[in-house]
C-alpha cells in the first residue's frame, strides 16, 4: 500500500504522509494541510481523528479487543492486580517482583492525606456530589504539593506526585462519601491492600468493628482493572488536553475527573441503575422502556447501551456480566434489577434498531449492579470508576508529556456574524 493519500482541493492535488501504527491502523497525517491549502478538516466529536500516537492501549471496535500495554484485558482481569495493572500502564511493562514490592510499599506509605484537607471538605454541604467533591480534593493537591506546578521537574519527583496521587486517590473517594453522610472520616490502614484499604475507609464506622470481606474486595480489584485504561476516550482526551499546557498532573486529572462524571461518559454506570429503578417502580414493563428509548422526540436513552468505538460487543461487558452473576452468586445477594437488566439486554439484542445501530451493553451496563452488591451507594459508583481510571489518566498524561506534544488547540469553521458596527445601549 501506497505511504502517501492524495487529495484534491480547488483543482489542486496534495500529497499527505500516511501513518501505519503497530496493528496497521491507519491515519492521513493532515498536519501541513491547512498550510499547503487554506483549508482544515472538520469532525465534530473527534468521530474521526486522532488526536495522538499512543503506546498505551490498543482497542479494536469492531472486534472487541482491549488491550492494555499489548496484554489482553481477560488475561489482566484474571491473572493480575490492579497496582501491578496501574505499574503496567505508567511505566510499559510489567513489573518485576522487586519493582513490584516497591511500588506497593511507596504507595502504602503515602495514603495519609493533609490533615487541612479535612477543613476543605467541611466546607462542602452534605448535598455535594462525590465526584465534585473528588475533583476538588485531588485539584486542592496542588496548594498541598506547589511545586507540582513547576511543568519542568526531574523525572523523580513527577515520579512522586504519581505516587501522592494514585495512594490518596482512594482516601479522597472514601472521604467524599462519608463527607456526605455526615459520618466521621477514617484514616487509612497501612497493613491492608489497596482495595480492602479504600473499603475500610469507606464502610467502617466508630461504633461498630468492620472485617473487610475478601470477596468484595477482589470483585473491586478486578472492576478497577477493567476501567483501568480506554485510550482517547473522553475524559483522557481531557487529561491530554488540560495537561498540554503544561498544567500539573493534580489539575490535569482533576479535569479528567469532571468530564468523567457526566452520564454520556462515566456517570452512566449511577444513570444505569437510577434506570433500572425506575422501570422497577413503573412496573418493570422494559417493552415501554424500549420503546421510549427508539423514540425520536423522547430524550430517553437505554444508559448502559452503544459505544463510540466497540460496534460489536464490550469485551468489559462481557467479563463484568459473569463477574455480577458470580459477585452476586458468592455473596447471596438476589437483586430484582438484575432481572430487569437481564431482559432489557436480551430484547435490546433482538430488535431491530438496536441490532441496526449496532448498540451493545457496554461496560457500564452491568458494573453498576456490582457495586450495588458490593454496598457501594448509587452516587459512588462514578467515582469507582475515576478510581479505577486513574492510572490511565496518569500513563496518559506522562506519555503526553514525555513525547513533548504540542498544546492542544483545534481551530473552527466560523459561523456567526461577519463584521458590524457597535450601537450604544440606547440605539437597540
Ligand atoms: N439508546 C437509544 N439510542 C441510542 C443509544 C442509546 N443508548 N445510543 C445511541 N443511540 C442511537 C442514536 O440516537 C443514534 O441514532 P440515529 O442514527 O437514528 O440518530 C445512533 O444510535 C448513534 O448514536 P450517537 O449518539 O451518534 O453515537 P455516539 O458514538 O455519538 O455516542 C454514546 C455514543 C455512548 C454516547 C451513546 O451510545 C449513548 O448515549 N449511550 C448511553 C450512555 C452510556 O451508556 N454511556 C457509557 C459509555 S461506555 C463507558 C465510557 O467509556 O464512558
Amino acid at each position: 500500500m501506497s505511504s502517501t493519500a492524495e487529495i484534491k482541493v480547488d483543482g489542486k492535488t496534495l500529497e499527505l504522509p500516511l501513518i501505519e501504527g503497530t496493528e496497521n491502523e491507519k491515519a492521513i497525517d493532515i498536519s501541513s494541510l491547512r498550510g499547503d491549502s487554506g483549508v482544515i478538516t472538520i469532525d465534530p466529536g473527534f468521530k474521526n481523528t486522532g488526536s495522538t500516537q499512543s503506546a498505551i492501549t490498543f482497542l479494536d471496535g469492531e472486534k472487541g479487543i482491549l488491550r492494555y500495554r499489548g496484554y489482553s484485558i481477560e488475561e489482566l482481569a484474571e491473572k493480575s492486580t490492579f497496582l501491578e495493572v496501574s505499574y503496567l500502564l505508567i511505566y510499559g511493562e510489567l513489573p518485576t517482583p522487586a519493582q513490584y514490592q516497591e511500588f506497593t510499599k511507596t504507595i502504602t506509605n503515602h495514603t495519609l492525606v493533609h490533615e487541612d484537607i479535612k477543613k476543605i471538605l467541611e466546607g462542602f454541604p452534605s448535598t455535594a456530589h462525590p465526584m465534585g467533591v473528588l475533583s476538588s480534593l485531588v485539584c486542592a493537591q496542588t496548594a498541598f504539593y506547589p511545586a507540582s506546578l513547576d511543568p519542568n521537574r526531574a523525572a523523580p519527583e513527577v515520579d512522586m506526585s504519581i505516587i501522592r496521587l494514585l495512594a490518596k486517590m482512594p482516601t479522597f473517594a472514601a472521604w467524599s462519601f462519608k463527607n456526605q453522610i455526615g459520618h466521621p472520616v477514617n484514616y487509612p490502614d497501612n497493613s491492608l491492600d489497596y482495595c480492602s484499604n479504600f473499603l475500610k475507609m469507606m464502610f467502617a464506622t466508630p461504633a461498630e468493628a468492620y472485617e473487610v470481606d475478601p470477596v468484595v474486595a477482589n470483585a473491586l480489584d478486578k472492576l478497577l482493572i477493567l476501567h483501568a485504561d480506554h485510550e482517547q476516550n473522553c475524559s483522557t482526551s481531557t487529561v491530554r488536553m488540560v495537561g498540554s499546557s503544561h498544567a500539573s498532573l493534580y489539575a490535569s486529572i482533576s479535569g479528567g475527573i469532571n468530564a468523567l462524571w457526566g452520564p454520556l461518559h462515566g456517570g452512566a454506570n449511577q444513570a444505569v441503575i437510577e434506570m433500572l429503578e425506575n422501570i422497577k417502580k413503573d412496573g418493570g414493563d422494559t417493552k415501554k422502556w424500549m420503546a421510549k428509548a427508539k423514540d425520536k422526540n423522547d430524550p430517553f436513552r437505554l444508559m448502559g447501551f452503544g459505544h463510540r468505538v466497540y460496534k460489536n460487543f464490550d469485551p468489559r461487558a462481557r467479563i463484568i456480566k459473569k463477574a455480577a452473576d458470580d459477585v452476586l452468586a458468592k455473596l447471596g445477594v438476589n437483586d430484582p434489577i438484575l432481572e430487569i437488566a437481564k431482559g432489557l439486554e436480551e430484547e435490546a439484542l433482538n430488535d431491530s434498531y438496536f441490532v441496526e445501530r449496532k448498540l451493545y451493553p457496554n461496560v457500564d451496563f452491568y458494573s453498576g449492579i456490582i457495586y450495588r452488591a458490593l454496598g457501594i451507594p448509587t452516587d459512588m459508583f462514578t467515582v469507582m470508576f475515576a478510581m479505577g481510571r486513574l492510572p490511565g489518566w496518569i500513563a496518559q498524561w506522562k506519555e503526553m508529556r514525555e513525547n513533548k506534544e504540542p498544546i492542544g488547540r483545534p481551530r473552527q469553521v466560523y459561523t456567526g456574524y461577519k463584521e458590524r458596527a457597535y450601537a450604544p445601549i440606547d440605539k437597540r
